[in-house]
């Protein structure tokens, strides 16, 4: 990848605008939002993190994340309502390699919005961020085993089951299984056609 496309993208991070989001950058006044979510066990059951035990465990990845958009290094978008800005997840690329022209997605959504599309919404934004601004060739999703909900929108969005890595990880005490799944920009674009 050319990185002068990296580059504009993450040196400062633009607003996306959706039917009914704007992912945009995390700040301090997202802290009570973010800590309302982060704190539920279901939440993190399938991520590398744990539930915050505490507000100040927030305020860390808070400020964690304002000093990455500060860097231009690839993080995630606050996704929030339009009509409130109340803050309901995340979403953006875990991480950027260029030499090979692809990306990770990762999202998390609060359960208070799920069930209403507002994830698909957010996370096609981005993998369209992704093959139109940063031109990448291919977006993958790693899945733990057992996160449906997370292979369903991977397929909602084009994404295609590419195989299982068995006991691949070492997480919170324990190997899991994780599924990759990805979108060439030939799919993508074939399915933008179609
Ligand atoms: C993965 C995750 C984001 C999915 O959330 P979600 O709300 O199910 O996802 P979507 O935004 O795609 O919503 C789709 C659902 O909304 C429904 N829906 C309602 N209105 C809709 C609309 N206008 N447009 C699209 N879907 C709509 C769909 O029917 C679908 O429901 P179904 O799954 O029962 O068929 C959520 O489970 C999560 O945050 N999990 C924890 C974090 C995690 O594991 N992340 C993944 C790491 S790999």
């Amino acid at each position: 990848m050319d990185d002068r496309k990296y580059r504009r993208l993450f040196s400062d991070l633009p607003n996306i605008v959706t039917n009914r989001l704007i992912l945009r950058k995390i700040s301090e006044k997202d802290l009570y939002d973010m800590y309302a979510y982060s704190r539920e066990e279901e939440v993190s059951r399938y991520l590398m993190w744990s539930p915050h035990l505490n507000i100040e465990e927030t305020r860390g990845h808070i400020e964690y994340l304002v000093k990455e958009y500060r860097k231009g290094r690839c993080t995630d978008w606050g996704v929030a309502l339009k009509e409130t800005d109340e803050l309901i997840g995340t979403c953006g690329f875990a991480s950027v390699d260029m030499r090979n022209n692809k990306a990770e997605i990762g999202y998390v959504l609060s359960p208070l919005h799920r069930g209403k599309g507002y994830m698909r919404e957010a996370a096609r934004a981005v993998v369209h961020t992704g093959f139109d601004k940063l031109g990448l060739n291919r977006i993958e999703a790693r899945i733990l085993v057992g996160n449906t909900a997370s292979e369903r929108l991977a397929e909602n969005l084009g994404f295609k089951y590419e195989g299982t890595l068995r006991n691949a990880l070492y997480i919170k005490g324990e190997y899991k299984s994780f599924s990759y799944y990805a979108i060439t920009a030939e799919d993508y674009f074939n399915l933008s056609n179609g």
